[in-house]
């Protein structure tokens, strides 16, 4: 795990117990110039090295909401026209998020038909108008944006981000929307400060390990769900101090109240949503923060509020998109996940690259709590 002497760590203590003191500091004090690496020769070299174009691409395409069977592998999808304030990108690696079971099942609408998937790392192959961001041709990005379980996607430049130099390949989809989640979560939605009691739940997840891993860093106590034991040592093994396992635990809320010295925790952070909500409300401490931000076994029931009133707790249901609406927020954030990357060497857990022909295999695994860390694609 990681020394919390290392600078960045102590930069990220900072920020958090800044932001909690005086929010409109943070900006200020925070925003680093984001610098977009350039490679004159480089560029020159893949730009004329670039295979033609085809007409066609290999891609997953879901006609009507439903099982993993509505998840259809073609080779005949047309490849995307950048229009303008895009650019397209051959897709090297893609990002499977629990999110995109969603979409295909129906439980959060989207037209169809669609080609799911939220991001991916690849080169840009061409620009349509309006490139606000200088981004180039063969410049390698990791981006966020819809149509990603293709070969090609035409995405908005202004969710695209070059990666650095240095990141192995594979580690930007790999890292991008869990990491942001998790970023944003622990600074926005309940600025957490050192010493806090934290409930993460799925802490062996893709958005879990990130979690364990920064709250960590800034000397919080997390105690982590989760349903095995093989999981649980890999949630401790990324950082979480004590392990509960949610679902043989007979008096789950009796051991986090022993954990915490009877006091509770100031934050949970529910990526699970409905079958937890009730052991969430009895553990959270007096002003504590409800952060419900999935459904992994279902969506939370309408609630009464007036139950927050006996401990004064704050219920929030944030979605990532929403932090970093702003290409200033997006770069803000980028910037400081793929500097704890490098810098601060945290550890990004890929469960499996699977072919992108194995779509329905990968959707089977991560519903059926199989998987640690992040699932990739490979088209
Ligand atoms: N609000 C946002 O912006 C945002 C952004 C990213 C992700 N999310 C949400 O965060 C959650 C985690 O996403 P992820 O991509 O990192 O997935 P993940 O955590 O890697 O996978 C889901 C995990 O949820 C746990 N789980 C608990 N109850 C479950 C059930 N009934 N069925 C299946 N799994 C269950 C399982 O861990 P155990 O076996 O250990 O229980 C499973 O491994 C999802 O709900 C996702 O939509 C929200």
């Amino acid at each position: 795990m990681l020394p919390r002497t290392l600078p960045h760590l102590r930069k990220l203590q900072a920020h958090t117990k800044l932001r909690a003191q005086a929010p409109n500091r943070i900006q200020t004090q925070f925003q680093r110039p984001l610098i977009y690496p350039t490679f004159p020769i480089r560029t020159f070299v893949r730009t004329f090295a670039m295979p033609p174009l085809p007409k066609v691409m290999k891609g997953v395409l879901i006609e009507k909401t439903g099982g993993v069977e509505a998840l259809q592998y073609k080779t005949d999808l047309p490849v995307p026209a950048p229009e303008e304030g895009e650019i397209l990108v051959r897709n090297e690696f893609i990002g499977v998020n629990y999110i995109d079971t969603y979409f295909r099942t129906g439980l959060y609408p989207a037209p169809k038909p669609e080609i799911l998937g939220r991001e991916a790392e690849g080169t840009v192959i061409s620009i349509g108008s309006g490139n606000k961001y200088n981004i180039k041709e063969g410049s390698r990005v990791v981006w966020l944006g819809t149509g990603a379980y293709a070969e090609y996607s035409a995405v908005s430049v202004e969710k695209a981000y070059v990666l650095p130099e240095e990141l192995p390949a594979g580690i930007g989809a790999a890292a991008l929307l869990q990491g942001l989640t998790a970023l944003t979560l622990i600074r926005e939605s309940h600025p957490v400060q050192p010493g806090d009691f934290i409930l993460v739940h799925a802490a062996a997840g893709g958005v879990g390990l990130w979690l364990c891993q920064l709250l960590k860093a800034l000397g919080a106590h997390t105690i982590g769900t989760s349903s095995t034991q093989a999981k649980m040592d890999e949630a401790t093994a990324n950082g979480a101090e004590f392990m509960v396992n949610y679902k043989t635990e007979t008096d789950f809320v009796g051991k986090i109240k022993e954990i915490t010295k009877g006091e509770g925790v100031r934050a949970v952070f529910d990526s699970t949503g409905k079958d937890q909500l009730e052991n969430d409300l009895e553990v959270l401490a007096r002003k504590g923060s409800l952060v419900s931000f999935g459904n992994s076994s279902g969506a939370v029931p309408p609630f009464v509020i007036s139950r927050l009133a006996p401990k004064c707790l704050k219920l929030l249901r944030p979605q990532l998109f929403g932090y970093i609406s702003t290409r200033e927020e997006y770069e803000k954030y980028c910037g400081e996940l793929f500097d704890f990357i490098l810098k601060d060497k945290m550890n990004v857990k890929i469960h499996e690259t699977y072919p992108l022909a194995d779509i329905q295999r990968a959707h089977t695994d991560i519903e059926s709590r199989k998987t640690t860390g992040k699932l990739l694609l490979k088209p």
